[in-house]
C-alpha cells in the first residue's frame, strides 16, 4: 500500500513527532510512505518529498531526530486552488496518478473540510490526525501542538510577571487561538493570571475594572490579563484602550505574543501524542477505516467523522473558568 502525508494550515509542534510517526510504523507494516510538500497546494503541485536516493518516498531515515523538531519538514500552507471544486477535483487525479491508497493529513479544522471535499472524488481512504495550537476540535481532548503553545505562553507571562512586579503595573497579553479561548484559558490557569478575555465568555470592561479596583484594594500591585485574539472586545490593543478610558486603577502594558506560540521544540505530551495519533492513523487505514479524525479521549484512542470534529465549537471547561476567577483573588 501506498500511503500519502502531509501538513496543512498554521503549524504546531509535534507535526513532525506525528510524521516520524506515520512513516515508521507503515514502513514497520511493510508499506510505502509519500511525503508531500506544502498540503493540499503542493499536492496540487505535485511537489513530493524526495529522499537522499532521489526516490518520492519517506525512508525510515528520512524522519531521524524529528521527534523533538518544531515546525514541519514538509512545510505547509493554505491552498485557495484546492478551495475550488477543480481543484479538489484535480488533487484527487494526482493521488490516482500517482497510486496514492490512502492519505494521512496532519492540520486543523480546515484540512479536514478539505478531506470532506476531497473525498467527493478521491476513493482511497483518508485518515486526519489533529494538529492544531488551538485545541478547537471535537473529537478528541487535545490536539496536537495546544501542550506547546500553552508551555510557551506561560514562560512569557512567567517573564512579565517579574516586570509587572517590580514595576507594579498591569500587562494585557494576547494569545493565538483564533476562534477558541482554550489556549487562552489554560495559559491564565497555569500563568495564575487574573483575567482571562476569551470568546467564549462575555468581556465586561465595566466588570473588569470594578475587579481590579477591588484586587487593588486587596493588596495586589500586579495584574496579568490573558486576551485571546479571538476576544469580541478585538484583542489586547483595543481591551486595554477600553480599561484605559473605564478608569483602570493600574499603569498598563501591552503584548501580543502571535506566532511566537506556533515555534518551537514540542514538549513530551505534545512528543506522545504525536506518537500515538499518527501511529494509530496508519493502523486505522490498515483496517480499511476512512473519512476520520484520530483523537485521544479520557486516554482512549477514537475514531471522529471528519465532519463531527468541527461540527460545532468545542466549549471551554466551565469548571476552569470558575477556579480562575477563585484564584485570582
Ligand atoms: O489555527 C492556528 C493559528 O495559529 C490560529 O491560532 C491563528 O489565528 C492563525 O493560525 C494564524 O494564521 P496565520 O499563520 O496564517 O497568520
Amino acid at each position: 500500500m501506498r500511503i500519502g502525508v502531509f501538513c496543512s494550515g498554521g503549524d504546531a509542534p509535534g507535526m513532525n513527532a506525528c510524521l516520524r510517526a506515520v512513516v515508521r510504523s507503515a514502513k514497520a507494516a511493510g508499506h510505502d510512505v509519500v511525503g508531500i510538500h506544502r498540503g493540499y497546494q503542493g499536492l496540487l503541485n505535485e511537489d513530493f518529498y524526495i529522499n537522499a536516493d532521489g526516490e518520492p518516498l519517506m525512508k525510515l531515515r528520512s524522519v531521524s531526530n524529528l521527534a523533538k523538531l518544531g515546525g514541519t519538514i514538509l512545510h505547509t500552507s493554505r491552498s485557495e486552488e484546492f478551495r475550488t471544486d477543480a481543484g479538489q477535483k484535480k488533487a484527487a487525479g494526482i493521488l490516482q496518478k500517482h497510486r496514492i491508497d490512502a492519505l494521512i493529513p496532519i492540520g486543523g479544522d480546515g484540512s479536514f473540510r478539505g478531506a470532506v471535499a476531497l473525498s467527493r472524488y478521491y476513493d482511497g481512504q483518508v485518515i486526519g490526525c489533529p494538529g492544531t495550537i488551538d485545541n478547537d476540535l471535537l473529537g478528541t481532548d487535545y490536539t496536537i501542538g495546544f501542550a506547546t503553545a500553552v508551555e510557551t505562553a506561560v514562560e512569557a507571562l512567567d517573564r512579565l510577571r517579574d516586570t509587572a512586579d517590580s514595576h507594579e503595573r498591569m500587562f494585557l497579553v494576547e494569545v493565538m487561538g483564533r476562534h477558541s479561548g482554550y489556549i487562552g484559558l489554560y495559559t491564565a490557569l497555569a500563568g495564575g493570571a487574573e483575567v482571562a478575555a476569551i470568546p467564549e465568555t462575555p468581556t465586561d470592561t465595566a466588570h473588569i475594572i470594578r475587579q481590579l479596583q477591588l484586587l487593588k484594594a486587596r493588596g495586589k500591585t500586579s495584574i496579568m490579563i490573558v486576551v485571546a485574539e479571538g476576544d469580541e472586545t478585538g484583542g489586547a490593543v483595543v481591551l486595554n484602550e477600553q480599561l484605559k478610558q473605564g478608569g483602570c486603577p493600574f499603569q498598563t502594558r501591552v503584548l501580543t505574543l502571535g506566532h511566537l506560540q506556533r515555534g518551537g521544540t514540542p514538549v513530551a505530551a505534545d512528543r506522545v501524542l504525536a506518537a500515538r495519533l499518527g501511529d494509530f492513523a496508519v493502523r486505522s487505514i490498515l483496517d480499511g477505516r476512512t473519512g476520520a479524525m484520530t483523537g485521544l479521549i479520557h486516554g482512549n484512542l477514537v475514531l471522529t467523522p471528519f465532519a463531527d470534529s468541527f461540527a460545532g465549537h468545542r466549549p471551554v471547561p466551565e469548571a476552569l473558568l470558575r477556579l480562575l476567577e477563585t484564584l485570582a483573588y
